[in-house]
């Protein structure tokens, strides 16, 4: 017979402070925490659909860097704003060595070596149609002319002293394709983590303004980016990534894809990240104008909910908020 009340009593150890403390199965850290960050060739400047998020130039960019690593925010991840006339059909501007990316890297190895820097692998940010890759004459995505230059993008980011290529494009065959180049390239030691699972969501509105894509992109993404509807899907996309040489998976988006994390650390048993998007940051932001709830409870609220699921760390726009209130 199992003990029953009122021998077991489940509120006995949440009791006090120190004892929840104590039994607290999931620990949130800021080493668990990855801070997506906007670089501009402009001065800079806040993000109106994003609250308290700006675009960096390079100083900022670099003092972010510093910013973070005093926190112990192991890792900052690079998104650039291209100025519209070097945004071209075949998204050519991510293949040079000298693109603000490329410099955003340089500036940050240099100045701030022990921290990591994650780069996005996706030719949106420098595509006039604002599409993740090469389209044809309908618009269609093609993906081995994509996957091409994806490789190119990888390399050159490599070169520049990215340490983790993250092809956020969802393109098939792309890890491998990548892995190999980078091997090709020297770089054995760069990771990759695949946005295995990222679907077609409506939640990446303000990061498409930040990024400047938003206005151009012609349709939507569905050919390429899974259906919400879909989870034996995710599992596949995740295993393919692995087998193809991915280090690590990321699903995204983040809170409300909970589920497919779980079911993606119980099968694989590799390191899962989340990407608390855009529009995830927005809501939690317009409920705190809105008076919902308290900021700072919301935040770790949610990010530890990430740890829970299975995930052994978050890209996040609250990184250096939430690492200020775990007091690293
Ligand atoms: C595109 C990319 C997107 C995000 C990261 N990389 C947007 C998209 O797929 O359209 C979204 C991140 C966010 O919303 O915070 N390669």
């Amino acid at each position: 017979m199992s003990a029953a009340y009122p021998a077991l009593r489940l509120r006995r150890t949440r009791a006090s402070g120190w004892s929840r403390r104590l039994h607290a199965e999931t620990v949130l850290t800021p080493a668990d925490l990855i801070w997506p960050l906007f670089v501009t060739e402009g001065e800079g400047e806040p993000i109106a659909s994003l609250p308290g998020v700006s675009r960096w130039n390079l100083a900022g960019v670099v003092a972010r860097a510093r910013e973070a690593r005093d926190l112990g925010i192991p890792v900052v991840a690079l998104f650039p704003n291209t100025p519209p006339q070097l945004r071209s059909d075949d998204g050519a501007e991510a293949l040079n060595p000298d693109n603000l990316m490329c410099r955003a890297i340089r500036a940050i190895k240099d100045a701030v070596p022990e921290i990591g820097v994650l780069t996005d692998v996706a030719l949106d940010p420098y595509t006039s149609h604002g599409h993740d890759g090469i389209v044809d004459a309908n618009g269609y995505v093609l993906n081995d002319a994509t996957s091409d230059a994806l490789v190119r993008q990888a390399v050159v980011q490599a070169e520049a002293g990215s340490d983790i290529v993250a092809p956020s494009d969802m393109m098939d065959g792309r890890v491998g394709a990548i892995r190999e180049g980078l091997e090709g390239a020297g770089h054995v030691n760069v990771q990759i983590m695949a946005y295995a699972a990222k679907y077609a969501s409506a939640f990446y509105g303000p990061f498409r303004d930040a990024v400047g894509s938003r206005g151009l992109l012609k349709g939507d993404k569905k050919t390429y980016q899974m259906d919400p509807a879909n989870s034996e899907e995710a599992l596949r996309e995740v295993a393919l990534d692995i087998a193809e040489g991915a280090d690590s998976v990321m699903v995204k988006p983040g809170l409300p894809y909970l589920d497919i994390i779980t079911r993606v650390k119980a099968a694989f048993e590799v390191p899962v990240f989340a990407y608390q998007v855009s529009g995830e940051y927005a809501l939690i932001e317009a409920g705190v104008a809105a008076g919902v709830a308290d900021r700072d409870a919301l935040v770790l609220e949610t990010l530890l909910a990430f740890k829970r699921a299975g995930c052994s760390g978050v890209l996040t726009y609250h990184a250096a908020h939430a690492a200020r209130l775990l007091g690293a």
